[in-house]
């Protein structure tokens, strides 16, 4: 008798935790921060419970191909601004900030560009375009922007991309964008370049050029595609010091951990693993004043980049398939709730 009362009593515990547990839009906006997710338009527009989620959980939105080259200027002279207005009203809808997600890059270009054959004087004219009509079109909407995304290599060197052939494009990039919104805030973004190590030295060494030329920079996006290896916290700490000591923001931009997986199933003890590095990431970021955004690559693993692109690999994300909040999530709930000193 006892038995399935207590389970009925422990469900209803459960169910009645998860309802009035704060969200953690909520926590981050007592912290001054902003907790994001990339968007997938597909479940937006058709599960309820994705856009319900979305919007109960998290205070900004980033589309997560709807604004690269390829997407939103499919033809030389056509733009297809639809998705990014979409979510971009979405996010206005629920008091959401957006951020705009990515206006260089040497993938997802259309072919118009890749096959076209440009001198460098005009590829150069392109990209000034792109970035007049995408940047000018969500001023006052979208609050950041990747404006250059991965373009070193992980020895530090620039990498060869269509742009690369146009010296100074970086740099020009970044004026581009703020002349055509001088309220957006303009950020660097790139992966493996969290702790200290050849990429995030020249990254470093790049932001304090601008910083000193008056190229007009704002922030490093760290995009934090994790695996469940031990994270070089103390590295990561002492490279977003040194570039919140240059006055610029940090971001989490593309977080996620990913898993090995088995029908798409993560084992206990790695998903254990996985919330302790959720935690000690958001806690990381929560010391620092200037780190001002903790976003996830998505937020369900139902709608993750993570099995598409390494095989065998999932469940990267803080809520399960089935929309249920995994030991990751309260993991961030809870790094969030931590002390958020602002010595720094
Ligand atoms: C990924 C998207 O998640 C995928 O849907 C797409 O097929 C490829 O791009 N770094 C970035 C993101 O800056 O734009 C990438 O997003 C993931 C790696």
């Amino acid at each position: 008798m006892a038995k399935p009362l207590l389970s009925v009593l422990l469900i209803s515990a459960t169910l009645f935790a998860q309802h009035t547990a704060p969200p953690l839009r909520e926590l981050a906006e007592s912290r001054g921060m902003r907790i994001g997710a990339a968007v997938n338009p597909g479940a937006l527009k058709n599960e309820a419970a994705y856009a319900g989620a979305l919007a109960r959980e998290f205070n900004q939105l980033e589309p997560e191909n709807a604004a690269k080259f390829g997407p939103i200027h499919p033809q030389q002279d056509t733009y297809n601004f639809d998705p990014v207005d979409l979510q971009v009203a979405f996010a206005k809808a629920h008091q959401m900030a957006v951020r705009g997600h990515t206006l260089v890059w040497h993938n997802q270009n259309p072919a118009w560009l890749t096959g076209g054959t440009f001198t460098p004087v005009q590829l150069s004219e392109i990209l000034q375009k792109h970035i007049q009509a995408v940047v000018g079109r969500y001023a006052g909407q979208i609050y950041a922007w990747d404006v250059v995304n991965e373009a070193l290599n992980d020895d530090g060197t620039l990498r060869k991309t269509i742009w690369s052939g146009s010296p100074g494009y970086i740099e020009q990039a970044f004026r581009w964008a703020r002349a055509a919104d001088p309220k957006a805030l303009l950020f660097y973004n790139d992966f493996g370049a969290e702790g200290i190590n050849a990429k995030s030295d020249a990254i470093y060494q790049m932001a304090k050029d601008f910083k000193t030329r008056g190229v007009p920079i704002d922030g490093i996006g760290l995009q934090m595609h994790l695996t469940s290896r031990p994270v070089p916290i103390a590295g990561m700490e002492a490279n977003i010091q040194r570039i919140t000591d240059l006055g610029l923001q940090v971001q989490y931009t593309e977080l996620d951990v990913r898993l090995p997986v088995e029908s798409g199933k993560a084992a206990d003890d790695a998903l254990a693993t996985q919330a302790g590095i959720y935690h000690d990431v958001v806690a990381l970021c929560v010391k620092f004043k200037l780190c001002t955004a903790i976003q996830t690559w998505g937020f369900t693993d139902k709608y993750s980049w993570i099995p598409g692109r390494f095989r065998g690999m999932g469940a990267a994300l803080v809520f399960d398939a089935d929309y249920q909040s995994k030991a990751a999530y309260r993991s961030i709930a809870s790094a969030l709730t931590g002390e958020r000193p602002n010595t720094r």
